[in-house]
């Protein structure tokens, strides 16, 4: 059961002295903040909460490196390509240090809470002057205002006892004015083999439900049309809890907030997902119909190795029953080719999977060794070169039916959130219920609405539409 400890708070003194000291420094100008998350959603979030930090300390936004007062990488450990792509990164700030000897250096997220990586960092990045991990992300405006003052470099990394606090109460600079992200749980205690999250965001605690409908409520009034709950793995939200209360329960109150909006969620564990969740998309009026359910593996030995507690049949048979409750669900999924052992038989099985389940669309991933887990240590004999045959054999079944879906839509009128103005002028991007991208002509004033479109046209896995102006502009 979840301790009872208290939320964590933050230092606002720190934080108010922290501001004076950007304000001299910028010599009454607003400071500028250049901030990047790398990896998940949940890692977006987090970073939104350090903006919020920033923010009133009086940071303005920049998305150029070189004009920043302070700058930060919000780092993913996930995949060695990952963190290959913030150390290159990071490299490159060096020579924006040598010009501007005065902008503060920063990173923070799951790389730093990994020791080896915050030892290199103190070794070869000089220039770094302050690192911290997912765990502390609440003491932000003390440890920059340590870094501005003490004429150390700061590093701070989670201590065992901060491992099971929840963070409540954190100011939030939300990136967007239609998507919003609300964390519900925090950490995660399964350590499938291969994945380094565990490490480094600790074990499953979950918000109050309370916590969540308050913020939920509150984006919901502020006019966010596109809500997705974030988790490591959703379905056992709340066991924790001093009175628990399940994921589908908890969907079902916040399903009950007046409004014109749509909730998503991720990631799901297959071996946690319920009947009884599929019922509550199928019954809500604003879930959307679509689910991301990770499979990662279709062959049953794999699936053992990886530690994931459930097997091919078992997950099929919940789709079998997801797609008899929801007709026209859409489900996603992420999946690892080339696990240590994998025969090209074992492979295959994954392919059939696919096929089998017809998924709008996949992530997928060669596996990568993850220092501290167990199946970095297994042998690994299959070549890179003959993984990477696999995954582009795999990448290829997948187009094929991700354009078969597309195409099926052809003709059809969605209900599309438009988010966004299009790539080309005069057009706008948006999102079915189902997740898939919709590309029509029509006025920047619709961004935020929820609008009928004809889809006219299919390229690959992006739709192309017709907005349906008569009548009601909004459906
Ligand atoms: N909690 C989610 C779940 O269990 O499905 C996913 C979390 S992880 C951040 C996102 C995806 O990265 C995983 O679903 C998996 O496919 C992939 N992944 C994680 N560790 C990996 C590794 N070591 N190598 C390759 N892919 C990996
Ligand atoms: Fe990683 Fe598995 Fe946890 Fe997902 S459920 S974060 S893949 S350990
Ligand atoms: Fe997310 Fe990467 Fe961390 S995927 S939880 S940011 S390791």
């Amino acid at each position: 059961m979840q301790e009872n400890k208290p939320t964590l708070s933050y230092n606002a003194a720190a934080m108010e002295e922290a501001a004076q000291i950007m304000q001299i420094r910028a010599r009454g100008e607003r400071p500028l903040a250049f901030v990047h998350s790398y990896g998940c959603q949940q890692n977006v979030a987090d970073g939104e909460k350090i903006k919020g930090f920033l923010e009133q300390m009086g940071f303005s936004f920049t998305q150029e490196a070189e004009e920043a007062d302070f700058i930060l990488f919000n780092t993913c450990a996930v995949r060695e390509h990952a963190e290959d792509r913030v150390f290159g990164n990071v490299g490159a700030l060096k020579n924006i240090k040598r010009r501007h000897p005065s902008v503060i250096i920063a990173l923070c997220g799951c790389m730093m809470e990994q020791p080896h990586v915050a030892q290199r960092i103190q070794r070869s990045y000089p220039y770094v002057s302050l690192v911290f991990g997912t765990h502390v992300i609440h003491r932000f405006p003390e440890l920059f205002l340590q870094a501005l003052t003490s004429g150390h470099r700061v590093f701070s990394r989670g201590e065992e006892d901060e491992d099971h606090q929840i963070h409540e109460g954190l100011p939030i600079h939300r990136d967007g004015s239609v998507k919003a992200w609300v964390t519900v749980m925090y950490g995660c205690n399964n350590f499938c083999s291969y994945c380094i999250v565990p490490y480094v965001r600790g074990r499953e605690r979950s918000r109050s439900p309370e916590a969540i409908q308050e913020e939920f409520e509150g984006l919901v009034r502020a006019g966010y049309k596109d809500i997705t709950l974030l988790g490591q793995n959703v379905n056992s939200y709340g066991k924790t809890l001093p009175s628990p209360v399940s994921f589908a329960e908890l969907l079902r109150r916040l399903d009950q907030v007046p409004g014109d909006y749509r909730i998503r969620f991720m990631t799901s564990h297959p071996k946690d997902a319920t009947h009884e969740l599929i019922d509550t998309i199928a019954s809500g009026t604003h879930i959307s119909h679509h689910l991301h359910l990770p499979f990662q593996s279709g062959n049953d030995r794999i699936l053992q190795e990886m530690n994931r507690h459930y097997d091919r049949e078992k997950y099929l048979s919940l789709i079998r029953y997801a797609k008899e409750k929801i007709p026209d669900l859409s489900l996603t999924s992420d999946v690892i080719v080339g696990f240590p052992g994998e025969t090209y038989e074992e492979f295959l099985d994954t392919v059939s999977l696919i096929r089998e389940v017809g998924f709008t669309s996949l992530f997928t991933f060669i596996f990568s060794p993850r220092q501290g887990t167990r199946a970095a240590s297994m042998p690994d004999p299959v070549p890179a070169e003959e993984k990477s045959r696999w995954f582009q054999e795999l990448c290829a079944v997948q187009e094929e039916i991700a354009a078969a879906r597309c195409q099926a839509a052809v003709g059809t009128v969605q209900r599309v959130l438009v988010e966004e103005e299009g790539k080309y002028k005069g057009m706008l991007a948006g999102r079915t219920d189902g997740n898939v991208i919709v590309d029509f002509p029509g006025p920047a004033s619709l961004i935020g609405s929820f609008v009928p479109v004809k889809i006219t046209q299919a390229r690959n896995w992006i739709l192309t539409g017709e907005w349906l102006s008569g009548g009601n502009k909004e459906i």
